[in-house]
């Protein structure tokens, strides 16, 4: 039924999602494990060999994964905690990942999720700052252009907050481009990398095209029809599933993906550079002090932020149309701790 290089890719999973570095005892908690992304997410965690030890966390769910995902035949331990443990769980741990939340419905932007995910959010930092302040924290949970300022405000009412180990995760932005960009191209995804900058929500998406050897080459109705798919390449997947919540299998690929960049920079791995939704000087001059762009990572979090580099006179009017929406979202944010 599997060809032989489809029974070596499933014999060896870890070697295609995650690529390895010098061992370290690395904790990683999930908080919001027992839900539609935490899920997977728990389980690819589970097979990435820098993971040492996994900590899983949800008001529901939990102990349940965990007892799951700890027969997966890799070496890290693997503990759920319940509703009250939330301080056990985060204790000790070097990175947080945060996809508790509600998802969307059709017709639903992630803003609409602002009023649910905002208190959950800023209620886990707070914990955070409390147990485990120096850890890194992956924010998934959205709107992600929002949640972030909630986390940089919560840790920073409680004195803790560095700007190095906070990460909004935008990484299914950049996933999509590659794969959008491979399907238009006929090319292989690997072969078709775009970086995305801006924010985590339509418009304030930015993909940028031009920077790409496969990409540039994309003019008129494909271009248009490109970019609009990159911003909104989440509402296919919310109409698809009709009312049962937006991505979560490629979010979960994604999160995973981000996860393990982030612990080989951690690992003191030289050159690790992805696309993340930081506190940056790029834009600060206009008001927007959180920005995605290229961010290369290192054993403290964030090493260096990249600029963006040249724009084509499209990408320009993206960032035209990015920065007072992401502008407004990162206000809202800071407004909601304030
Ligand atoms: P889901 O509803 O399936 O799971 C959310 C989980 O969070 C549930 O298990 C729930 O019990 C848990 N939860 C709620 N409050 C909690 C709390 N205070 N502490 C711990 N856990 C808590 O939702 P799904 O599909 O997993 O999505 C989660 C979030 O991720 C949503 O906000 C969604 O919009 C966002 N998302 C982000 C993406 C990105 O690219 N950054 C992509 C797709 C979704």
């Amino acid at each position: 039924m599997f060809s032989r290089s489809a029974i070596r890719a499933l014999a060896a999973p870890s070697s295609r999602l995650f690529s390895s570095s010098s061992a370290r005892q690395t904790k990683v908690a999930v908080l919001g494990a027992g839900g539609g992304i935490g899920q997977p997410l728990s389980l690819l965690l589970k097979s990435d060999p820098l993971v040492t030890s996994l900590s899983l966390y949800d008001i529901r769910g939990a102990p349940g994964v965990a007892a799951d995902v700890s027969h997966v035949d890799t070496a890290s331990e693997v503990k759920g905690y319940a509703a009250d443990q939330l301080d056990e769980a985060l204790e000790g741990a070097k990175v947080i990942v945060i996809p508790a939340g509600v998802p969307r419905k059709p017709g639903m932007t992630r803003d609409d999720l602002f009023n649910t995910n905002a208190s959950i959010v800023r209620d886990l930092a707070a914990a955070v700052a409390r147990v485990s302040p120096t850890a890194c924290v992956l924010v998934i949970s959205n709107p992600v252009n929002s949640t972030v300022p909630i986390v940089a405000a919560t840790l920073e009412k409680a004195g803790v907050f560095d700007p190095k180990r906070l990460f909004g995760v935008t990484t299914l932005d950049v996933v999509r481009a590659a794969r959008f960009l491979g399907g238009v191209s006929n090319a292989n995804p690997a072969d078709t990398r775009v970086t995305v900058v801006g924010g985590h929500s339509g418009a304030t998406i930015v993909p940028l095209l031009s920077q790409s050897s496969y990409g540039k080459t994309v003019t008129g109705d494909v271009y248009d029809k490109l970019v609009y798919r990159i911003q909104y390449g989440g509402d296919e997947v919310v109409k698809a599933k009709d009312g049962a919540g937006s991505a979560t299998l490629s979010m979960a690929y994604a999160g995973a993906k981000f996860a393990n960049t982030v612990l080989r920079g951690l690992n003191g791995e030289k050159g690790v550079v992805a696309p993340t939704f930081v506190k940056s000087p790029l834009y600060a001059d206009q008001g927007v002090d959180f920005f995605s762009s290229n961010v290369e990572l290192g054993p403290n979090g964030v090493e260096k932020i990249h600029p963006i580099g040249d724009l084509s006179a499209e990408e320009q009017k993206l960032m035209e149309a990015c920065i007072p929406e992401l502008r407004k979202n990162i206000e809202k944010g800071k407004a909601f701790v304030a």
